[in-house]
């Protein structure tokens, strides 16, 4: 197959893993006879840097004419205590996003077998954890408005806003992901304080029987907080807004060991794009000691969804479970008192088993 694939590398660390996963779709595309066309495109600050705006309509539209969008990270601690900054990196992200539509961020969440140990959960409480976190991502307090501070700077304000169409979208999408699982969709809200939270509810009390086969249970996001590390096994399918999705989904990365393993799938309206849920981690960026993995495995992630490459997508988890039995890993997994391995070096690996 020939696809199209628009490669965002960001910033931070962003360059390096991203080259790790095209090392590794490379390796695919011989070993299956496909073509992937790369076009690479700037986001983030390095936009800003080059063109003074953190989504360019250059990179909108080289995104929008591709299959899909494989994404790094963005974010740069230039920016990062300076608030009076005119543009920031992150805002790129949030308009791409919304112009792109892509209103579902997928993030799945299992342990590594492997990595059970190295978890500072206890290994009975996570074996079992297996479950799909759906984030809203284009509404919400994130894009809410209005937004702003007062004339005298003494205020400020930021607005949680979602339409019902938003909500029905997304849940509609919760429900097919819990069908074609374990049939359980936990919704996660804070309906006992917020209106959008309640219309939320609303919504999803209105859709579910559509679903009958669903269990559906509602849960407040401070109760989910706790069951999330308390218990990880009782989910299947968590559908939240998106904020209360972001927080969630950075705790829930510490089941699988590190946020370093964690890919996701964001999808929608004109195109899909795939990023590890990670950050830019400047303070690592040029040192060769990033974990490339949840990278490659939304790479995995893009080529199981927006290809319908099933195979494809398990020879690279095949790969990635060997580096990581083998620990050919870098130093936030590796086992204490051995030597970890530097990001290109993992990425050579696991492109090498491919
Ligand atoms: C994420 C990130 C972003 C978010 C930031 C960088 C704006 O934390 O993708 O989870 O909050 O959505
Ligand atoms: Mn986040």
């Amino acid at each position: 197959m020939n696809k199209k694939i628009a490669v965002l590398p960001g910033d931070g660390i962003g360059p390096e893993i991203v080259s790790q996963a095209i090392k590794v779709l490379d390796a695919v595309a011989a070993r299956y006879g496909h073509h992937f066309e790369y076009t690479y495109a700037k986001v983030g600050a390095a936009a800003i840097d080059a063109v003074g705006d953190p989504y360019p309509e250059e990179t909108h539209a080289i995104c929008m004419e591709s299959d899909a969008v494989l994404f790094g990270a963005i974010g740069d601690p230039r920016y990062d205590n300076n608030p009076s900054a005119r543009v920031r990196p992150e805002q790129g992200l949030l308009a791409m996003r919304k112009k792109l539509g892509l209103y579902a961020n997928i993030r799945p969440v299992e342990p590594f077998r492997t990595l059970i140990n190295r978890s500072p959960l206890k290994e009975e409480l996570i074996e079992e954890a297996n479950f799909v976190c759906v984030r809203e991502l284009t509404g919400g307090i994130y894009f809410g408005r209005p937004q702003g501070r007062s004339e005298d700077g003494k205020t400020a304000y930021d607005s949680c806003v979602y339409t019902r169409d938003e909500i029905e979208r997304i849940v509609r999408l919760a429900f097919k992901y819990a069908v074609s699982r374990r049939k359980k969709l936990t919704v996660v809200d804070k309906a006992n304080v917020l209106a959008t939270s309640r219309l939320w509810r609303e919504t999803v009390q209105d859709i579910a029987p559509e679903y009958p086969d669903v269990d559906v249970e509602y849960m407040y996001v401070d109760n989910a907080a706790m069951k999330l590390i308390q218990c990880p096994s009782h989910f299947d399918v968590v559908v939240t807004e998106n904020m209360f999705g972001d927080i969630l989904t950075d705790e829930a990365s510490v089941i699988t060991g590190s946020l370093g393993l964690l890919p996701s799938a964001s999808v929608g309206v004109h195109t899909s794009l795939f990023e590890p849920i990670h950050g830019s981690y400047p303070q690592a960026a040029g040192r060769d000691i990033a974990n490339p993995i949840a990278t490659i495995l939304s790479a995995a992630m893009m080529l199981e969804y927006a290809f319908d490459m099933k195979e494809e997508g398990a020879a690279i988890r095949r790969a990635v479970d060997k580096s990581i039995l083998g620990g050919v890993v870098t130093e936030d997994i590796a086992t204490r008192g051995s030597k970890p391995y530097g990001t290109q070096a993992v990425g050579d690996f696991i492109a090498s088993i491919i």
